[in-house]
């Protein structure tokens, strides 16, 4: 039985990770370590809980907390340790940028520190695997639509989520180098599908449309972002995890950049298809607003590396894949009831009350 431990699995990428996880592989056992900030929900994981009673362990708990770290290291043979647990949403980190490096620089030590402890140098048969961002690279101008970053590029981090994430990936990086820890770091375009919470730009906007409320684009949404499936993502993950090489980077990008205006265009269409509303209805909430400070204008990501080495691609049509992404959020009411109280309402008047003004 392989045990992995699972931080940050009731939030959006580790929930759709475990579900892979249980899908792909037999005889695993997970252990799933997440704080339940506002971003975690238990919903996100409760198929995996009805399904997999014997082979799934939630515990409650914080990943800056050294002793409850150790406790999961003592009372289960962790083989491997794949680490999502983050303060994740970058307008957050601008407004609490101290959270940001608690959890995401603080924890990821707490977390290597106590895996080295325990792995005790045996390292050949454990891995760590550290879910960076490819925000850790900065910004590419919009005008230079061939540059790309690859896994030798600088580290220019922008945001305060940026830069957490980038303090830990050199930390990551420094273990290996130090102590031969075995890490692998991964980093990822910005992912959608199932399960995402209402703060980031797809299921906003998507939620908004469907709540009859304005659809605020910072700036003069030109942005690019490169969008990947969340389930193409958790595969290249598995595929990493299994067959990458300790010391090694990955980036995994979905190949698909659109600027935040024509996506909007594009979801506002097929939510009006889904609905059956003329999609005027919704491009008439279209509403241009503040940008965000220090707006990085572009990512986009070389992912020969991956590519060539586990001949991993993504497997998704972006349209199709964001009609399923509509249709889910559409089906899932309870799921909706579950993130539309608390922390998406004090979001949505906090982001209404600072930020709606027309440029
Ligand atoms: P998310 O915000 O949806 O989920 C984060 C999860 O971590 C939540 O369940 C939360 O409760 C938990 N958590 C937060 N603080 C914790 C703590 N101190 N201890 C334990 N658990 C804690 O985030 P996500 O979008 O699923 O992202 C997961 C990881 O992937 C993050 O590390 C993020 O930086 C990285 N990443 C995300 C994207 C993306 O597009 N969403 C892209 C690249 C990389
Ligand atoms: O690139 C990977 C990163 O993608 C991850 O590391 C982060 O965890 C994840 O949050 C995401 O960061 P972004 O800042 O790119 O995602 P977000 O969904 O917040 O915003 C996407 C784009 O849309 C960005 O250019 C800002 C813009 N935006 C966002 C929101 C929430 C708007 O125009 N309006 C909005 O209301």
């Amino acid at each position: 039985m392989k045990t992995y431990l699972v931080t940050g699995g009731c939030g959006f990428i580790g929930s759709n990770f475990i579900r892979l996880l249980f899908e792909k592989e037999t005889n695993v056992h997970v252990v799933n370590l997440d704080a339940l900030t506002y971003a975690g929900n238990p919903l996100n994981v409760q198929d995996v809980k009805e399904k997999f009673p014997d082979n799934y362990t939630f515990i409650h708990g914080d990943v800056a907390d050294q002793q409850v770290v150790d406790e999961i290291f003592h009372n289960y043979q962790i083989n491997s340790v794949v680490h999502f647990a983050a303060e994740s949403h970058v307008d957050r980190s601008i407004q609490e940028p101290l959270l940001f490096i608690r959890t995401n620089v603080l924890g990821t030590t707490v977390l290597l520190n106590t895996a080295m402890k325990h792995w005790k140098e045996q390292w050949e048969k454990n891995r760590f695997l550290y879910i960076s961002t490819d925000e850790v690279y900065g910004s590419l101008p919009l005008d230079q639509p061939e540059k790309k970053f690859d896994e030798e590029s600088p580290l220019q981090p922008n945001s305060p989520y940026a830069s957490s994430k980038a303090a830990a990936d050199l930390l990551v990086q420094s273990y290996y180098t130090t102590y031969g820890f075995p890490a692998i770091i991964t980093r990822c375009s910005n992912n959608f599908g199932p399960f995402q919470f209402p703060e980031k730009l797809i299921p906003l906007m998507i939620m908004n449309m469907i709540e009859g409320q304005p659809l605020p684009i910072y700036g003069k949404g030109e942005n690019i972002r490169d969008w990947i499936y969340v389930q193409d993502h958790c595969e290249a993950l598995l595929e990493v995890l299994h067959h990458g090489k300790t010391g090694e980077i990955y980036n995994i990008g979905g190949s698909n950049e659109i600027s935040n205006s024509e996506l909007l265009n594009v979801l506002s269409e097929i939510v009006a298809e889904q609905t059956q509303v003329n999609p005027d209805e919704y491009e008439k909430h279209i509403t241009f607003v503040k940008d965000r400070p220090g707006h990085d204008l572009r990512y986009a990501l070389d992912c020969s590396k991956i590519q060539n080495k586990f001949g991993w691609n993504t497997s998704f049509d972006f349209s199709v894949r964001l009609k399923e992404t509509v249709r889910w959020y559409l089906e899932n009411e309870n799921w909706i009831l579950s993130v539309k109280t608390g922390a998406y309402q004090e979001w949505i008047e906090r982001q209404y009350s600072n930020r709606l003004e027309d440029v």
